[in-house]
């Protein structure tokens, strides 16, 4: 297997077993994070292992970083994208977050789209929340925004950084399905995957400010927190030739929970 597959958020709960999964299939692995360190040490013991990785530390909402991240690619054809890069609401304020997890999402896959081999796809993480929008309002701010016609509808209504959070999940979830036509012409598929709660750093910290999250958690089906590796089994399924069908669409890993509420 020699065309390359791109992991964003390499360093992160749902990074590492999605590189570990690809690594096993003998992929060339080009893996990404904003903590350089962390990074490099899981690379290392990838390399250690036999895995050919190489690796790009930056911010991926850096105006620079999808022309790095294709120059460090080079000439290598690319199989698959795992973007796993985020931020959660206990991170950073509303704007930075619709920044860091919709718009430099959007620049990513339109800077990697020309650069797929037949066949490849990009899987994107949206989230369980990015259902939880329920204001027509606020439904129709991220057609605008898809649309083309402007983001001041969505940035009025990050009002917090739950609702940044939220709206830019829902973005996520319309992005996959408006750029499914530009994949499909070339023959590539972009899909993807809304987790429920998944039991990694980010979800911790989550749980630990919100007595809400941890009553929900509580109402999964599945009776327990999701892991990384979970969500990482189903983008190498996505990514697969079984999945060949699969474009344009959001695929819940929530172990039953938005089932559970009726959404
Ligand atoms: N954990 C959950 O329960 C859960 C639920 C729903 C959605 N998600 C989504 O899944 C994705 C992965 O989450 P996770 O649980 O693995 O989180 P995580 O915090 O464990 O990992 C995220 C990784 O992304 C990196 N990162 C953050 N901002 C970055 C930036 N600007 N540039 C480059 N790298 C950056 C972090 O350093 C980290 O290594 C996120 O998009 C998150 O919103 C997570």
């Amino acid at each position: 297997m020699s065309a390359t597959v791109i992991i964003t958020g390499a360093a992160g709960g749902m990074g590492i077993p999605s590189a570990r999964r690809f690594a096993a299939q003998g992929r060339p692995l080009l893996l990404c994070d904003v903590n350089a360190d962390k990074l490099e040490g899981f690379a290392e013991e990838l390399r250690s292992e036999g895995a050919r990785v190489t690796t790009l530390a930056g911010d991926i909402s850096a105006a620079s970083f999808p022309q790095d991240l294709v120059a460090v690619l080079g000439d290598a054809p690319l199989h698959a994208l795992v973007h796993t890069a985020g931020l959660s609401p206990t991170m950073a304020d509303p704007l930075r977050i619709l920044e860091v997890n919709y718009f430099a999402t959007e620049r990513l896959v339109a800077a990697l789209l020309p650069r797929f081999e037949k066949g490849g796809c990009a899987v994107l993480i949206s989230s369980m929340s990015g259902y939880l929008l329920s204001d027509p309002a606020m439904v129709d701010a991220v057609r605008d925004l898809l649309a083309g016609k402007g983001s001041e509808g969505v940035e009025r209504f990050a009002v917090n950084p739950g609702m940044g959070y939220t709206l830019s999940k829902r973005a996520v979830i319309g992005l996959v399905g408006r750029e499914a036509a530009a994949f499909g012409a070339r023959g590539l598929r972009i899909v993807s995957i809304a987790p429920g709660f998944i039991d990694t750093p980010m979800s911790q910290a989550e749980a630990e400010s919100s007595e809400q999250m941890r009553q929900m958690i509580t109402m999964t089906p599945a009776g327990r927190l999701g892991l990384g590796d979970e969500i990482a089994s189903v983008a190498e399924f996505l990514c697969s030739p079984g999945a060949s069908y699969i474009s344009g669409c959001d695929i819940k890993v929530d172990g039953g929970i938005l089932g559970r509420l009726g959404i």
